[in-house]
């Protein structure tokens, strides 16, 4: 049976942070043998919240290493981005014309971003980016799409614009389904629910032991546990959240000794900064050979390009015919 294809795509923010491989990358990972997958840099997507380009190249390349360095396969898999796929911005402009203003408006994705951010008037390509996002999807015709809960409402979006161009036109495009993520979000390093680059607050894939220990030294654990034999909660701590993912065979034991007091903070963080370097050192040692190795990387995305763009423009010729443009 031929195997159903999902797009995953992510916006290059530069390098990555532990949050987005539980989040995402090891998701991606995992899927990519189950799946014919394509993995997409969302280049055109920063501007959606961001007009100053002037990282966007390094930050693509240093997000490019981290999903290589991390195990996404190149050659199972192909690698793109989508300014350099012209018919991401055709295809969304044919969406364009499928969903109304206010159906965009309702959506709460970006009324929560424009929130955040404190954004007073929203731009029109960022209410627009879920049509672009849309457009990313359908083109390869993905059948799934792996996401975190706040995208799902673009997913939603993207089997209704499926669905319109189908009704309208004749069939082209699978409606495809959020996979979502199982684990749930990292906290950040502040306590924050989140991990994320704008707090401030992350441990990167990149980070080496020394500025790891030096991380987590800062971090906030239970503020009622002052000293050693003082008892912990440990469903509040942000340490216990990486014991759960990346010590998982101690992890019963850390709770028990928390709660109880035998187990200090001090202690606790040393062996979790271990934990977590001795989980990260394969994907540094990856990273930097492919920081030495340039042009292999150019290479990978040249490769990926390629083939992204050949299926690209197979679905363009079908939209075109079914639309009889010809
Ligand atoms: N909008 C997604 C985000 O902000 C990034 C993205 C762009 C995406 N195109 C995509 C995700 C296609 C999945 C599929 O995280």
């Amino acid at each position: 049976m031929k195997k159903k294809r999902i797009l995953s795509g992510m916006r290059p923010t530069g390098k990555l942070h532990i949050g987005h491989y539980v989040g995402a990358l090891e998701n991606w990972i995992r899927l990519q043998d189950e799946y014919e997958s394509f993995h997409l840099i969302a280049d055109y997507h920063v501007l959606t919240t961001d007009l100053n380009t002037d990282s966007i190249y390094n930050d693509t390349m240093d997000m490019l290493i981290d999903w290589l360095a991390a195990g996404l396969d190149p050659v199972k898999s192909p690698i793109f981005r989508q300014s350099k796929i012209k018919e991401h911005t055709e295809l969304n402009l044919i969406f364009s014309m499928l969903i109304t203003v206010n159906r965009l408006e309702r959506n709460p994705t970006v009324k929560e971003q424009a929130r955040a951010l404190h954004i007073e008037q929203v731009i029109y390509g960022h209410l627009g980016y879920p049509v672009l996002q849309a457009a990313d999807i359908l083109l390869y015709k993905g059948d799934a799409v792996p996401v975190g809960e706040d995208q799902v409402p673009h997913v939603e979006i993207t089997r209704e614009i499926a669905r319109k161009f189908n009704n309208q036109y004749g069939k082209v495009f699978p409606e495809p389904e959020p996979l979502l993520t199982k684990f749930p979000r990292l906290p950040g390093l502040d306590g924050s629910a989140k991990m994320s680059k704008s707090l401030g607050n992350t441990i990167l894939l990149s980070d080496e032991p020394e500025t790891i220990k030096a991380k987590l030294k800062k971090a906030v654990t239970d503020p009622q546990k002052i000293r050693r034999n003082d008892p912990g909660r440990p469903e509040i701590c942000l340490i216990f959240a990486y014991h759960k993912r990346f010590n998982p065979t101690e992890v019963l034991e850390i709770e028990a000794n928390c709660r109880s007091g035998v187990l200090g903070c001090v202690d606790c963080k040393l062996n979790c900064s271990e934990k977590l370097s001795a989980f990260l050192a394969p994907i540094i040692e990856k990273r930097k050979y492919y920081e030495n190795n340039m042009n292999e990387v150019l290479d990978i995305l040249a490769d990926g390009e390629l083939r992204g763009k050949k299926v690209a423009q197979e679905t363009m010729k079908e939209v075109h015919e079914k639309m009889k443009f010809g």
